[in-house]
C-alpha cells in the first residue's frame, strides 16, 4: 500500500542501533603506491563478502587511495583556495574519486547489493574542513528504502577556505554518530592497529583490544603512512574515530585485503584485528 510506504519513510529511526558503518580503505580498494590504479580483485572480493554477510542496515564509505591522495597533494587541496591553479586540481581530485566510486558501486551492484552512490561534495559543505551537516544527503531515506548508501572521501566546497578535503574517516565517524550506528568496521591493508607502523617497524606488535583511554596514551606510537595520504594515514584515522568511539560505538579495524576477514567482521565473528571500545 502506498500509505504504508509513506509511514515507513517518515520513521527516521529504523536503522538506529542496527546500522553498521563500513569503511573500505583506499589501501585496500586501490594500489596505493601506483597512481590511479584500482585493486579490482580486492573490490570484487569485498563486494562478494558484503553480499554474503547480508547486513540489514549498512553504509559504505571508501577512501581515496591512489585516486584521491596524489592529486589532492599535488594541488594542495586540503589547504583551501590559495591560487587559481588549484581550481583545476579540485576538479581533477573529485573526478578521480567519482571514477573509483563507480568501480566500487558497480562491483556491489554486480553482487546484487542495492548500492547507491551518494556524492559527498553534492550534499556536504564543510567549514574549515569539518562537516557541518549531513541533512541534504538523504541517507535516512536511502536506508529506509533498503538501499546501501556508498560515500567516499571527496574534494568538497568549504565555507571558510573555498574548498577542502573531506576524508572518508571523518565521514565514517560523523555518519556513525548521526545515525546511531551499532558498530564501525574499518578495512585497511594491515592486521589492525599495531604498537607502531608494521610496515616500517618489524618489532610492531598487533593490538587486539584497546579502550579509548589506553588508545589516547598510545597515540604517539601511531604514525602517518609512508605512502601519500593527505588525511594523515592511521593517525588521522584514529583521531577522527575517537569521538564516535567515545559516543559508545565500538570500532573494529581489520585487514580487509585478506579473504574472509570482512565477512567475519560484518557477522561479528572472531577475526584478527583491533577492537576499540569506549571502556
Ligand atoms: N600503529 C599503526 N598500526 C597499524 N598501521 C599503521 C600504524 N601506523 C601507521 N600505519 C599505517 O597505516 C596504513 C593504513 O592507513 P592509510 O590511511 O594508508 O589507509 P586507508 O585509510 O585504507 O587509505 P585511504 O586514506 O586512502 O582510505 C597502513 O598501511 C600502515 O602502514
Ligand atoms: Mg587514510
Amino acid at each position: 500500500m502506498p500509505g504504508e510506504l509513506k509511514t515507513e519513510l517518515k520513521s527516521k529511526s529504523r536503522a538506529e542501533g542496527k546500522l553498521v558503518v563500513l569503511k573500505l580503505g583506499g589501501s585496500v580498494v586501490t594500489r596505493k603506491e601506483k597512481r590511479m590504479t584500482p585493486n579490482l580483485e580486492a573490490i570484487k572480493m569485498l563486494a562478494q563478502e558484503v553480499a554474503q554477510a547480508d547486513v540489514e542496515y549498512l553504509i559504505i564509505v571508501h577512501g581515496g587511495g591512489s585516486f584521491g591522495h596524489p592529486l589532492a597533494e599535488q594541488y594542495r587541496i586540503k589547504e583551501g583556495f590559495k591560487e587559481r591553479s588549484q581550481i583545476e586540481g579540485f576538479s581533477k581530485t573529485h573526478q578521480a574519486m567519482l571514477e573509483l566510486n563507480k568501480l566500487v558501486v558497480d562491483a556491489l551492484i554486480q553482487h546484487n547489493i542495492a548500492a547507491f552512490s551518494v556524492i559527498p561534495s553534492s550534499c556536504i559543505v564543510t567549514k574549515a574542513g569539518r562537516i557541518e551537516s549531513l541533512d541534504n544527503c538523504q541517507i535516512d531515506m536511502l536506508l529506509n528504502m533498503g538501499l546501501v548508501p556508498v560515500l567516499f572521501g571527496d574534494a568538497v566546497l568549504d565555507e571558510d577556505q573555498g574548498f577542502a578535503i573531506l576524508s572518508g574517516d571523518q565521514l565514517v565517524a560523523v555518519l556513525a554518530r548521526s545515525f546511531k550506528a551499532s558498530r564501525i568496521i574499518l578495512g585497511v591493508d594491515v592486521d589492525g592497529l599495531y604498537t607502531a607502523d608494521p610496515k616500517a617497524h618489524s618489532i610492531a606488535q598487533p593490538i587486539t583490544h584497546i579502550t579509548l583511554a589506553d588508545l589516547k596514551s598510545r597515540i604517539s606510537a601511531i604514525e602517518q603512512t609512508r605512502v601519500t595520504d593527505v588525511t594523515g594515514g592511521m593517525l588521522g584515522k584514529i583521531l577522527e574515530l575517537m569521538p564516535a568511539i567515545g559516543a559508545g560505538i565500538p570500532t573494529m579495524i581489520v585487514n580487509a585485503g585478506k579473504r574472509g576477514n570482512l565477512y567475519k567482521a560484518l557477522k561479528e565473528q572472531e577475526v584478527p584485528g583491533t577492537l576499540i571500545t569506549k571502556e
